[in-house]
């Protein structure tokens, strides 16, 4: 039997995380990068709300596979090598093992110590297949170390995490993507627009898991800047603007607070908002046309019947 190999290729240093945080704090409308939802307790979170029934985008994705995955594996032919883009725990990759015939499995996630165990789990289940787990922050920039060799890939990158992107920084990210996969392909979901009643409470659900998962990102930032947000000042707030077609997720003071931190501080007034997220909801054909900006001349696409969400497989 195989076993997976880990490597870490360089974890950002703490200085420069603290100092782009700080920055973002200071900005007139404060904003946080979205990645810091993500420690280990907002990781769990994340998970919880993909169970929810109001959060439609991980079920309706799952559907489209189960339903369209031998016409995907039509499409894009025995696969040499999948890499995983933010795979986690790997779960939604393992599906396409057996349909696309994967050979090589490159899974990528910000730490490699967290892809140890579902990468173990899963080489018990296919002991032939080469496995690797890369520790790897790709949110600014999508390099793949030479080491992965000159062949054609399949990249993955499922779920919609690409709405996380301004459509300007998406364009920067398919680019890379393009240039990443060898003159192979990239499998990708895509959100779609749909209406308000069913996008909102997508992320204000009413249990109040997104709430704990756009709050618990002051926890996190306490530990990493030094600041001294407490939670119970602050509210979850998110909206569709329609005119910029995506979600927006802000935390909301509910009193007027003092945050300090080492060498500074900022008042926030009653009502005002730091930004923490947005997810753009794009238009199928929009998506299809940035996809071809980006370079991908050849597009095959899947959706479910309310047209909720897509998958697109772009071809070099
Ligand atoms: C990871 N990403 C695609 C999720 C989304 O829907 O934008 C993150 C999320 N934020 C709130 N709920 C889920």
């Amino acid at each position: 039997m195989n076993s997976p190999r880990l490597i870490q290729i360089a974890h950002d240093d703490p200085a420069a995380i603290r100092d782009e945080l700080l920055a973002g704090l200071a900005a007139p409308t404060a904003t946080i990068s979205p990645k810091y939802l993500y420690d280990a307790l907002g990781s769990r979170l994340f998970s919880a709300i993909t169970e929810l029934p109001e959060y439609y985008p991980t079920r309706t994705e799952a559907a489209i596979f189960t339903e369209k995955m031998q016409s995907m594996a039509e499409a894009l032919g025995p696969v040499a090598t999948l890499v995983d883009l933010g795979a986690g725990n790997c779960e939604k990759a393992a599906r396409l093992f057996d349909p696309f015939q994967v050979q090589r499995y490159v899974a990528i996630d910000i730490s490699a110590d967290y892809l140890r165990e579902s990468l173990e789990n899963l080489q018990r289940q296919h002991p032939a297949m080469d496995m690797l787990g890369m520790g790897l922050d790709f949110s600014s920039t999508l390099r793949l170390p030479a080491e992965l060799g000159d062949a054609p890939r399949t990249l993955f990158y499922p779920g919609s995490s690409i709405g996380n992107f301004t459509p300007e920084d998406a364009l920067v990210f398919l680019r890379q993507a393009h240039a990443a996969c060898q003159g192979g392909a990239l499998l990708i979901g895509v959100d779609l627009v749909k209406p308000i009643a069913i996008l909102e409470p997508a992320y204000d659900d009413p249990l109040g898991v997104t709430a704990a998962f756009n709050r618990n990102m002051l926890r996190h930032l306490n530990q990493l800047a030094g600041t001294n947000f407490n939670i119970a000042d602050w509210r979850h707030v998110a909206f569709f603007n329609a005119a910029a077609s995506r979600i927006e997720m802000h935390l909301e003071a509910v009193r007027d607070v003092l945050v300090s931190w080492p060498g500074s501080e900022r008042r926030f007034a009653t009502g005002e908002r730091m930004h923490t997220e947005n997810s753009y909801k794009w238009r199928a054909d929009d998506f299809a046309a940035l996809l071809q900006s980006a370079g991908f001349t050849r597009l095959e696409r899947w959706t479910d019947d309310n047209q909720w969400f897509a998958v697109f497989a772009a071809f070099s």
